[in-house]
């Protein structure tokens, strides 16, 4: 199959890379210059585990290709995958469909013979229905089929959740479209993934229901750490207890500062604009959102409390600045808020992040970054761990107590064991357990 991928982001990069090593012929197409400029000198713009050498070892054989020349690479493919994003509107949460539209205007002139025209973006329902309409105003003689098609990638995981999904969701409505979605993740159907085939519409809706489930897991699991946290209890106990039955299951049920990326605010934010407009309020989602927004600032409570009350003149230390680990993206990350709410409490920052510190220079100020932990907290006066990467898991203790000015942790992801570090004379705090 020849296969071309419009937009060079995320989902669309580990999308094309992976359809590659399918065995496509796959043409990712940014009109970006600078970056498929060094997509093509084998620099990713992105970090994420595996994808430079899946980028590289499909490069050398031929079969995937960087390009600005959208007309070029459409007018060869067979399937045309709209990869662009859909941040938040500004002012009124609604999913931002400019880019998706612009696209499918793009494409419209450049099609030849019958096309599949798939939308990977996330998409409110009833987008594909507005992409069809678009190009056959363009083009009314185009010969195209479109169809929804989901992406449920993680970041930090992206390659692995694209070659094993747990589900591939196809919203298809034409026969002949049917037969090259089939033949586009036939790796994958011959690895028996689950497919499940359904309507445009249905498809749309899935994305967006999928990610606010998730988002609501993690919310309730995040309100009952703080009823722990009055009453004595353990939440992570809690989460195994209720996560064990399989109705339930153990998955996003870890407490933490509040979920952050570039997926769970904004496609919450749409739904819930979504299902207003369409007068079926989804009222449990947009409780979620709120509850989410006030926990980021509420995590610089916690802070303060562990600090004596204030943090004015105090150095904080804050461990993990991405959203989460294993990526560079600061896109909603819980730090940005509590570091704001710090530094609104007279608080001094020093900062440390494996991946982040370049992302992170663009939406924090006055921050000092250092090279690592430990040269992060010499002569702070309380250590904050707000993301976490695997390489905090196992911090010497003692020697930290030595360069902090007072043993002070806060562990926003729970990732030590209260007593252990008790036992090295730090004051802790974490979420949900006393
Ligand atoms: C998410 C969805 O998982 C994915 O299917 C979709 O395609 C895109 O959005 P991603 O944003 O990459 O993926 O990260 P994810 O691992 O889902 O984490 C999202 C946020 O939730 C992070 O801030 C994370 O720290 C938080 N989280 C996750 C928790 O606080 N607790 C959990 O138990 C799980």
């Amino acid at each position: 199959m020849r296969i071309a991928v419009v937009g060079s982001g995320y989902v669309g990069l580990v999308s094309g890379a992976c359809f590659s090593d399918f065995g496509h012929i796959v043409s990712c197409v940014d009109n970006d210059a600078s970056k498929i400029a060094s997509l093509n000198a084998g620099k990713m713009p992105i970090y994420e585990p595996g994808l430079a050498e899946l980028v590289a070892n499909n490069v050398r054989q031929k079969r995937l290709f960087f390009s600005t020349e959208l007309k070029t690479a459409v007018r060869e493919a067979e399937a045309v995958f709209i990869a662009v994003g859909t941040p938040s509107r500004r002012g009124d949460g609604h999913a931002d469909l400019s880019y998706v539209y612009q696209v499918a205007r793009d494409i419209a002139g450049a099609l030849e013979g019958f096309t599949v025209v798939v939308t990977k973006s996330t998409v409110p329902v009833g987008t594909g229905d507005e992409v069809e309409r678009i190009i056959k105003e363009v083009r009314p003689d185009a010969d195209i089929a479109v169809v929804s098609n989901p992406e449920f990638l993680r970041e930090g995981a992206a390659i692995e959740d694209f070659k094993r999904p747990d589900r591939i969701v196809l919203g298809v409505e034409d026969k002949r479209a049917e037969a090259v979605m089939t033949e586009i993740y036939r790796p994958l159907y011959l690895n028996q993934a689950p497919f499940v085939f359904t309507s445009r519409r249905t498809s749309e809706l899935t994305k967006y229901a999928a990610n606010a489930f998730l988002a609501t897991k993690i919310t309730f699991i995040n309100e009952v750490a703080d009823l722990c946290e009055k009453v004595g209890a353990n939440v992570q106990d809690v989460a195994r207890g209720i996560g064990l039955d399989k109705r339930i299951g153990g998955k996003f049920l870890h407490a933490g500062p509040g979920y952050g990326g570039s997926c769970f605010p904004k496609d919450t934010q749409a739904l819930i604009k979504t299902a207003q407009d369409y007068g079926a309020p989804i009222r449990i989602v947009e409780t979620v959102s709120a509850v989410n927004d006030q926990r980021k600032r509420a995590m610089a409570r916690k802070v303060l409390a562990a600090c004596d009350g204030s943090v004015r003149g105090k150095t904080i230390a804050v461990l993990g600045l991405t959203f989460k680990p294993n990526t560079d993206d600061m896109r909603d990350s819980p730090a940005i808020s509590i570091i704001t709410a710090l530094q609104d409490h007279g608080a001094l920052i020093r900062a440390y992040d494996p991946e982040g510190e370049e992302q992170a220079k663009l939406v924090l100020n006055n921050i000092t970054y250092t090279k690592d932990p430990y040269e992060c907290s010499t002569g702070a006066d309380a250590l904050v761990i707000v993301t976490e990467w695997d390489e905090f898991r196992a911090l010497d203790l003692p020697r930290l107590t030595g360069l902090l000015t007072k043993p002070i942790l806060i562990d926003l992801r729970n990732i030590y064991d209260p007593a252990e570090v008790r036992r090295q004379s730090f004051t802790y705090a974490s979420i949900g357990r006393s």
